[in-house]
């Protein structure tokens, strides 16, 4: 850590968020990146100390940084306050979640040659939250769809597609059943492609997505899709590539941008120190490389992969015996 680094917020999250970070901290900090960092609070452990799982000054903090490192935060399920994440995406406009699935050498799982990335509208749909008691025993939850959103998520799936050098972009949906809401998702997603007449284009319906997806996902390059469907398939998708502890994630913006684990606060394994830091580092990586630190990020990218080639040190979700503690020392080691 420089003292005239980026400075970078912090939030360690619930459950294993505080193990996972520490990993990361340390192995940023011995690849030498010129960042500084900025802990502020979110999620259940905010909540019980200041009466907010998002306290102002943490979106203060992010918006005055523009970028921030975040670990996993605990949601009450059926009660409590809108989660921490949601209204962190929404408070910051970070409109593009990102999530890129590869496979990764020497992690064994029933497909190979998976590279993906999954590009959700992160603002609205079912997640705008919008849910009331229209009389005992009949709930109205609104989805909401709008030209706006809709528009510049899918400009942000072809921009992205178009400056990794991806060839295909898959707009997921369900308009046939919801004909205005998705309808409108859709039409917009064919009016930028019409815009990348270079890029191939085409319209899956979610249910044959997941299946498709379980059956070749290696035909998919870039999936665009409304905030829910992403939020189900990002976690299909880690599940082909070795599960949750090795998938990055970002949530993007104009010019602000926040980076973390797919994976939840896994309760059942928190405070043990058996926690996979893969996830945090990859999106680490992916910080990185938003940050315009593209060498500090291919070498750190590089050590997690070897440690990974190599197979000698692997965590218990991938069927090894190392604790988050040793295998962090490997990926140390590899740098
Ligand atoms: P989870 O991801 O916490 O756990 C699912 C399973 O995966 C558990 O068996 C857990 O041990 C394992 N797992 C997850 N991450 C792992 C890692 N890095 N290393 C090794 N094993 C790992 O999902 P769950 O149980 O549905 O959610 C628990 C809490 O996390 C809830 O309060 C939920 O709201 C929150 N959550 C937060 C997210 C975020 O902040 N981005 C995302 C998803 C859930």
């Amino acid at each position: 850590m420089t003292p005239t680094g980026r400075k970078v917020t912090l939030i360690e999250g619930d459950g294993i968020g505080p193990e996972v970070m520490e990993a990361t901290v340390r192995v940023l900090q011995a690849l030498g990146a010129p960042l500084e960092f900025e802990k502020a609070g979110a999620g259940l452990e905010a909540l019980s100390r200041h009466g907010t799982n998002l306290p102002q000054s943490t979106v203060e903090s992010v918006l005055r940084n523009g970028v921030a490192l975040k670990g996993p935060t605990g949601t009450p399920i059926g009660e409590g306050p809108v989660s921490a994440n949601v209204a962190l995406r929404k408070a910051l406009d970070l409109y593009a979640s990102l999530r890129p699935v590869k496979s990764v050498p020497g992690v064994k799982t029933r497909y190979e040659g998976v590279d993906l990335v999954v590009v959700r509208e992160n603002t609205e749909d079912l997640y705008a939250g919008l849910e009331h008691l229209v009389v005992p025993g009949v709930v109205e939850s609104l989805k909401i769809i709008t030209e706006r959103a809709s528009l510049r998520i899918a400009r942000f799936a072809f921009d992205y597609a178009r400056k990794n050098r991806r060839r295909k972009v898959s707009a997921v949906h369900k308009a046939n059943i919801m004909k205005l809401s998705d309808g409108l998702f859709l039409d917009c997603c064919r009016r930028v492609a019409r815009e990348h007449p270079d890029l191939a284009y085409e319209e899956v319906i979610v249910d044959n997505m997941c299946m498709q997806l379980v059956r070749a996902p290696e035909r998919y390059d870039v999936l665009l899709m409304e905030n829910l469907y992403g939020d189900i398939i990002s976690d299909l998708c880690a599940g082909l590539v070795g599960g949750l502890g090795l998938v990055p994630g970002g949530n993007i913006g104009d010019g602000t941008a926040m980076f973390e684990a797919v994976h939840g606060t896994a309760p059942d394994i928190a405070g043990k120190g058996l926690a996979n830091p893969t996830a945090l580092l990859m999106s680490a990586v992916m910080m990185l490389r938003w940050l315009g630190m593209a060498e500090k990020a291919e070498r750190m990218e590089r050590a997690i992969l070897s440690v990974y080639a190599e197979g000698k040190v692997r965590t218990r979700d991938l069927g090894g015996g190392a604790g988050t503690r040793e295998f962090t020392d490997a990926i140390i080691a590899a740098l």
